[in-house]
């Protein structure tokens, strides 16, 4: 798949997710096999006032290239600002949200909200696509309040100013996470569109990517929330498209794996930032495991490196005596 010039090695791209994807995460996610991977949802507003927590967002590496950088925002010179100095930092692509439903978002016109004021997404875009030279992309629902036109004027809109590719999260505005995800509206979309269609919403095991990309011809897939509780999703997606194989961790691949998430953590975020983030994130990454609610319990408080890299340790030890008794 390829968006703009960029190469992608596989149709595969984690969901921008806010509070999630920061660029531990995304480093995760990188090293066990994705397309592409997207920043959490960063405010131009906060960019163009240079906020200190905002500036954090655009922390990157070039170990996980190729990233998409996602801006909202609804004032099309901050919008461009805010690009432009993402592009500067050496971003691979622009990202630009219209499909967040969060209401304080919706409120000041961002996200979802562009899906009704046409005018504004288009000023938005002649803007940011005049403000940079790298791949342009939009992620947007199926329209505010119904399915259908929305999508496809935003579609047209997008075409004409140059967006090189769209992701399309199949649930109006007005749902924001109710129901199910209408793949039937991506099909609609990819049907009429003319740059790459990445479809999004509700995969939840690696079939379901394959099912989405044969009902709809879609040409890519995006994973958000799933890959929260199964960072392994998309490389297993990957390897049942290009070899017809499933793959599943053992457990030491996904507790290497939960190391190496603390260790990229306490990195990036400091020692006290770090642990009380993956107080939540390792609990999510256990769950399903054999007494896990133990094992989450004791993370609950953790504090240092240290002792988190200690009581993961520990549980790894407890599976895998578990798994050697059993067979
Ligand atoms: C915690 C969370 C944070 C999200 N943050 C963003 C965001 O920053 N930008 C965005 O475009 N979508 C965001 N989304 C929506 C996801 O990117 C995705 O479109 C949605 O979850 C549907 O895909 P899924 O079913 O694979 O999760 C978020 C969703 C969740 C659950």
């Amino acid at each position: 798949m390829q968006i703009g010039n960029i190469k992608l090695s596989g149709p595969t791209i984690l969901a921008p997710l806010a509070g999630v994807t920061n660029l531990p995460f995304r480093l995760i996610i990188k090293k066990i096999g994705c397309g592409l991977v997207c920043s959490e949802m960063i405010s131009s507003t906060g960019l163009a006032y240079k906020s200190l927590k905002t500036q954090m967002l655009l922390n990157s590496t070039e170990k996980e290239r190729p990233v998409s950088f996602q801006i909202f925002g609804s004032d099309p010179e901050l919008m461009a600002k805010s690009a432009e100095i993402i592009e500067s930092l050496g971003a691979d692509i622009i990202d630009i949200n219209f499909g967040c439903s969060v209401r304080k978002i919706l409120k000041s016109g961002s996200g979802a909200a562009l899906m009704k004021t046409p005018e504004i997404a288009e000023q938005i875009l002649i803007s940011v696509r005049k403000a940079i030279k790298i791949p342009l992309t939009i992620k947007i629902r199926t329209g505010w309040d119904k399915s259908g036109t929305d999508a496809l004027n935003i579609l047209k809109i997008a075409e004409n100013c140059g967006v090189d590719a769209i992701t399309m999260h199949p649930r109006t505005a007005k749902q924001g996470f109710t129901g199910t995800a209408d793949w039937s509206q991506i099909a609609v979309l990819k049907k009429a569109a003319q740059i790459p269609v990445i479809g999004n919403g509700d995969i939840t095991k690696p079939e379901d990517a394959l099912k989405m990309i044969f009902e709809t011809k879609c040409d890519g897939v995006m994973v958000g929330r799933e890959a929260m509780k199964n960072p392994w999703i998309l490389a297993q997606i990957d390897s049942l498209i290009k070899k017809n194989k499933k793959t599943e961790p053992d457990i030491n691949m996904h507790f290497d794996l939960m190391i190496d998430y603390v260790k990229e953590s306490v990195l990036y975020l400091g020692e006290k930032k770090a642990c009380f983030i993956l107080r939540s994130r390792l609990s999510w990454l256990t769950k399903g495991f054999y007494q896990s609610s133990h094992f989450r319990e004791s993370i609950k408080k953790i504090s240092s490196e240290q002792e988190t890299l200690s009581l993961i340790n520990d549980y790894k030890e407890i599976l895998i005596s578990r798994q050697a008794h059993a067979e």
